[in-house]
């Protein structure tokens, strides 16, 4: 199963991308992620941090070399989520390039859809681990223990760019640079919508049932 997972942020995009993973045995791959790590490192680390903190999009060139190197690497064979990426018409047109080349298609992209002033309410509660990325939400999914991650034990911290005007940025970002791609792949026919706003288990089965839908 190869899948996009589309949509401003906040939507629930990782949390359904981790979930379908795990059920589907195949990796969740978040940008948002992968530069967040490359961020902690010196040489590149200030002018990802620059990008990122400001609510804007690190260039075309730099996203596709990094899918292109994890696309190519084994765990992905059986299939893959894509969380975060392609968010511009130009990465959308590579990811079709690149996949061309290894002779693999898309199977759908879902659309995540909530209204935006409740995900500024779901972004200024969300907390991720600064150990291993999990993330959490103070209210609607909140950790065994207060301030540490289930899964590894990690400290519990607020990501940079979930302060409040950041976030407004980032959506300005996802109008004007993003939502062009609802089109893209709706022309296309691959495009499933689906509410967001549920709890976290109906919406993965919201997801499911758009996916049966399909074949
Ligand atoms: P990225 O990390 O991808 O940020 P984003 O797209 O803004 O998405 P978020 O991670 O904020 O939200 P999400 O949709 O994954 O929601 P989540 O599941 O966490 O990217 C960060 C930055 O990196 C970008 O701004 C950009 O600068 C750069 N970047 C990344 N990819 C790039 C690319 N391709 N090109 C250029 N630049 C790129 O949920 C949010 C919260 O809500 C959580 O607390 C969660 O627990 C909670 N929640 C989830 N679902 C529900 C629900 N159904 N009900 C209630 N609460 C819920
Ligand atoms: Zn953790």
């Amino acid at each position: 199963m190869r899948l996009v997972f589309l949509g401003p942020p906040g939507v629930g995009k990782g949390t359904q991308a981790e979930i379908l993973a795990q059920r589907e045995g195949i990796p969740a791959i978040s940008t948002g992620q992968i530069l967040r790590e490359a961020a902690q490192s010196e040489a590149l680390g200030p002018s990802l941090r620059r990008i990122m903190e400001g609510g804007g999009l690190v260039p075309d060139e730099v996203m596709v070399r990094i899918i292109e190197e994890r696309l190519g690497r084994p765990d992905c064979r059986p299939g893959f989520i894509l969380d975060g990426f392609p968010r511009t018409l130009g990465q959308a047109a590579e990811l079709d390039r690149l996949l061309e080349r290894l002779h693999l298609e898309l199977d759908a992209v879902l659309l995540l859809d909530v209204d935006e002033e409740r995900l500024v309410q779901r972004l200024v509660q969300r907390r991720v681990c600064s150990r291993c990325g999990a993330n959490y939400h103070l209210t609607s999914r909140p950790p065994a223990q207060p301030g540490r991650c289930d899964r590894c034990g990690g400290e519990l911290v607020q990501r940079e760019d979930d302060r409040e005007e950041v976030v407004r940025e980032r959506f300005r970002t996802y109008r004007q640079k993003t939502l062009p791609l609802v089109e893209y792949y709706a022309s296309r026919g691959l495009l499933r919508t689906v509410d967001g706003d549920q709890p976290i288990e109906a919406v993965g089965a919201a997801i499911e049932a758009a996916l049966a839908r399909r074949a």
